[in-house]
């Protein structure tokens, strides 16, 4: 396939606002801002496209040359695989894609405000909402090569990004992302992650509304009210991977330069303590796979930029057993002395960091009341447990 050339448009609020160009030209991909959006002022992606005239091209190879706030829009792990599936079905390989040719595919479908002209083949909608019967399909899909689900998957998946299979879709007049058991996950993910959400709330961090659906088979799925959508709007998103050209499939961060990027880009200290609360939940939590796509930024409508509720929150390990994002040089086992250190870049004082670690620590240590809640097995809780009695001591 050979997208040599696409129109991006910014959708705010309603309108939909041409923002540039992006040309495929002798293997390198350009960006040129339009125009009329140089007027709007808008910073859509400061650090690596800096609102300006003229032509624009990135140094990183990172993302296949693209810059990071188009690769945002772009569906990684399972996403990526149902697509990539679902061409070799018709033949082309997909290897022989350029990015430009999977921004097309998005189109109108991506996460947060961009969209992609001219769309090819993207129109198809798939919208039942028997949860049991996706989950049944991504793992007949998963484990037995079936490429019969394909389409209802690639449908229902809208372009989202992350690991596990998921779908987009709309529960009375609310846009939904709801998650599923990718094989090697236990059993209780979906109650798991329940029960990080209802720690997490009651450790004060913002977060989305969520929700366990029932399942006839299981014990439920996990899903998130989507924070790029309110009502008929489209919301600017932009993860810390895209914005800072940071990988996320290896530890390429720490907290350290996470909080410098809050202060920069919010320039509001209250958003600081925000990212001060999740870092210190994560290393208490001992949500360990906290790469650079799992934080989020948003820009409000009145174009100031927000830290994004806090997602894909749970129990997990990232590479060798420690932390992705690592708290001032100390992945395996951050103490206080780490999370003072990044508190300080956020201009949060000790006195006020003191009080957020041990508000968020009387949560986790309520582990096991919101584990039973949520309905996780006996083995899970109390494997988690041990594991979060062993932090901070
Ligand atoms: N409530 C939400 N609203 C909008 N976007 C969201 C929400 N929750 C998650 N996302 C987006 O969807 C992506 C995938 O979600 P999530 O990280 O929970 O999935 P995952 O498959 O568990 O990811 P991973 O690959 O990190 O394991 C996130 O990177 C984020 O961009
Ligand atoms: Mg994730």
């Amino acid at each position: 396939m050979t997208v040599k050339k696409l129109q991006v448009h910014f959708i705010r609020g309603e309108k939909k606002i041409l923002l540039g160009t992006l040309a495929f030209r002798q293997r390198k991909i350009l960006f040129e801002y339009a125009p009329e959006f140089i007027e709007t002022k808008l910073e859509i992606s400061p650090f690596k496209l800096p609102l300006k005239r003229g032509i624009q091209e990135t140094e990183d190879f990172l993302f296949d040359g693209l810059f990071g706030v188009f690769n945002d829009s772009l569906p990684d792990g399972w996403g990526r695989l149902l697509l990539d599936r679902k061409l070799m079905t018709l033949g082309i390989h997909p290897e022989t894609l350029s990015p430009l040719d999977r921004l097309s595919y998005v189109g109108q479908r991506g996460m947060g405000a961009l969209t992609y002209e001219p769309e090819i083949g993207g129109a198809t909608f798939s919208n039942h909402a028997d949860l049991d019967k996706i989950a049944e399909e991504a793992r007949q899909f998963e484990e037995n090569d079936e490429d019969r689900f394909v389409d209802d998957l690639l449908a229902m998946n809208g372009s989202s990004a992350g690991a596990r299979p998921k779908v987009l879709i709309p529960i009375n007049g609310e846009d939904w992302l709801i998650k599923f058991r990718s094989s090697v996950d236990p059993k209780d993910i979906g109650p798991i992650e329940y029960a990080y959400h209802l720690m997490a709330e009651k450790a004060f961090l913002k977060v989305s509304q969520a929700k366990l659906f029932p399942s006839r088979k299981g014990p439920g799925y996990f899903g998130t009210k989507r924070f790029d959508r309110l009502g008929k709007k489209r919301v600017h998103m932009h993860t810390m991977s895209g914005l800072l050209h940071a990988d996320y499939r290896l530890p390429s961060l720490d907290y350290e330069t996470v909080m410098k990027a809050t202060a920069f880009l919010t320039k509001d200290f209250g958003e600081c303590e925000k990212q001060f609360r999740a870092m210190v939940f994560n290393v208490l939590s001992h949500n360990r796979d906290d790469h650079a796509k799992n934080f989020s930024f948003l820009m409000d409508e009145q174009n100031n930029w927000k830290v994004a509720p806090a997602y894909d929150l749970t129990f997990s390990s990232g590479p060798a057993g420690e932390h992705c994002t690592m708290v001032a040089g100390e992945g395996k086992n951050p103490k206080k002395s780490h999370l003072l250190k990044v508190a300080k870049l956020g201009s949060l004082t000790e006195k006020r960091a003191l009080e957020i670690v041990d508000e968020v620590a009387t949560a986790t240590s309520k582990w096991e009341s919101f584990a039973k809640e949520a309905g996780v097995s006996k083995t899970s809780l109390i494997l988690i447990q041990k594991s979060l009695q062993s932090l901070l001591t």
